[in-house]
This record gives C-alpha cells, sequence and structure tokens, in this order.
C-alpha cells in the first residue's frame, strides 16, 4: 500500500502527513483492518481505549455504544479473555459485567482470586456483535491488534481463554472447548489455559461430577494452584 492510500485510511485531520513516520501515530485512529498497529504504539490501556472508541477497523463499530476494553489491575500475573461484550458491557463500556461475568465472579472468588487485584478481563473482540452473534474472523483479526497490545501491556503469567472463541481468536486453535479446557497449552510462551466460557456453564447448571460447572471447578483450582506456585517462584 502506498503513503497516500494508508493516509486515507486514517483520520488525517490533526496529522501532518508530510512527516515521514514509520510507526502508527497513537494520536491516529484505525479506520480500516488493513492498516497495521504495530507492536508498540500504545503505553497504556488509556491509548487503547480511546482508539477502539473511534475505531472502524471492521463494522462492529458502527454497532457499539461504548468499545470494551478491559477491567481489573493492568499488572495482574492473570488474564483471562472471553468471547465479545454482551449488551450490558456495551452500555457500560465494562467487560463481564452481565449475567455471566457475575458468575466469572463467583467462580474468582471461589479461589480466593480478587478480579480487581489479581486479574486482568478483556475480550477478544472491544465492540458488540449485533444480537450477540460469534464474531467473524475477520472481525476478530480485525481486532486483534489491540489485544496483542494488551496482552504485552499486561505481560500476564498465565492467559485463561473462555471458550472456544477466546482460543481460536488468539491461538488460531479450532478444536472444541470440551476437548480442550483444562490443559495448559503455551502460545507466544506463554502459559494458557482454555476454560468454559460462564454462559455456558448459565445454560449448564448441574454441578454433577463429570458436568461443565463440576469440571470447572477442577480446572479453576489448577489455575490458582499454578498462580500460587508462579508467585512462590517455582512452576
Ligand atoms: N461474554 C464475553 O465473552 N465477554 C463479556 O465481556 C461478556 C460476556
Amino acid at each position: 500500500m502506498s503513503d497516500a492510500e494508508q493516509g486515507n485510511l486514517f483520520d488525517l485531520s490533526n496529522f501532518n502527513t508530510s512527516a515521514s513516520k514509520p510507526d502508527f501515530p497513537p494520536n491516529l485512529i484505525p479506520t480500516d483492518a488493513k492498516v497495521p498497529i504495530p507492536p508498540g504504539t500504545y503505553q497504556t490501556m488509556t491509548e487503547i481505549a480511546e482508539h477502539c472508541n473511534r475505531c472502524h477497523r471492521c463494522e462492529l463499530g458502527n454497532h457499539r455504544t461504548n468499545a470494551v476494553v478491559g477491567r481489573g489491575n493492568p499488572q495482574a500475573d492473570l488474564m483471562i479473555i472471553g468471547e465479545a461484550p454482551g449488551q450490558t458491557e456495551d452500555e457500560t463500556g465494562l467487560p463481564f459485567v452481565g449475567k455471566a461475568g457475575q458468575l466469572l465472579e463467583k467462580i474468582l472468588v471461589a479461589v480466593q482470586l480478587d478480579s480487581e487485584k489479581d486479574v486482568y478481563i478483556a475480550n477478544i473482540n472491544k465492540c458488540r456483535p449485533p444480537g450477540n452473534r460469534v464474531p467473524t474472523t475477520e472481525e476478530m483479526n480485525a481486532c486483534k491488534p489491540y489485544l496483542l497490545e494488551q496482552i504485552r501491556l499486561v505481560d500476564p503469567k498465565i492467559i485463561l481463554l473462555a471458550g472456544a472463541t477466546a482460543v481460536k481468536g488468539l491461538t488460531g486453535d479450532k478444536r472444541g472447548i470440551t476437548k480442550i479446557r483444562g490443559e495448559w497449552m503455551s502460545w507466544e510462551n506463554r502459559l494458557c489455559m482454555p476454560i468454559f466460557h460462564p454462559s455456558y456453564l448459565l445454560r449448564n447448571p448441574s454441578r454433577e461430577q463429570g458436568k461443565p460447572k463440576w469440571l470447572m471447578w477442577q480446572d479453576i483450582q489448577e489455575v490458582r494452584a499454578k498462580f500460587d506456585r508462579i508467585r512462590n517462584g517455582s512452576t
């Protein structure tokens, strides 16, 4: 793409196009997924949020009330990545604050994890898909640079991927969640674990042994144990 073509993809109203800056200037807003957002573009979550709230890299930008970037401790050792905002998240601008979020909170509390202190929570997509449909591959890819920047800034020791869409969106792994949940995997040298999405648990409320809620209890205990081992300097 030529410089002029790239320029057309941005809001250039407050930018001198003659300046030959190779990197993406943080005050410019990506309006097309073709424009790269290189690693190191953002220094803070606030900068990411400013861009996300004006982003049109995919058509989800036409529907949002608020972009939903993240909440919790941006220096946490544990990062949880979900799929995309729902209605409550779109209204508030905060991830996992609706029914699924309340269940996620209970799961964390059950193993004494504080969602404000111990965890940073984000999503694959920052804007709500209409009718809560699953985001398309194109939409996930368009939004991915923001997530990669969030992961770079948080630098978590452990990433939990809630649901198959989160696994696919981050790692490209298309396997079903029931196959891979609870298994540690490595992505970009980072320790990740796929877990059930809390919405799936809401639809499958049985606590019987072997059922999704019971399996989640096993998984979150394993996560807590690993979290403690990492904190104590062992693995
Ligand atoms: N589901 C998600 O995946 N993310 C949210 O933020 C809320 C519900």
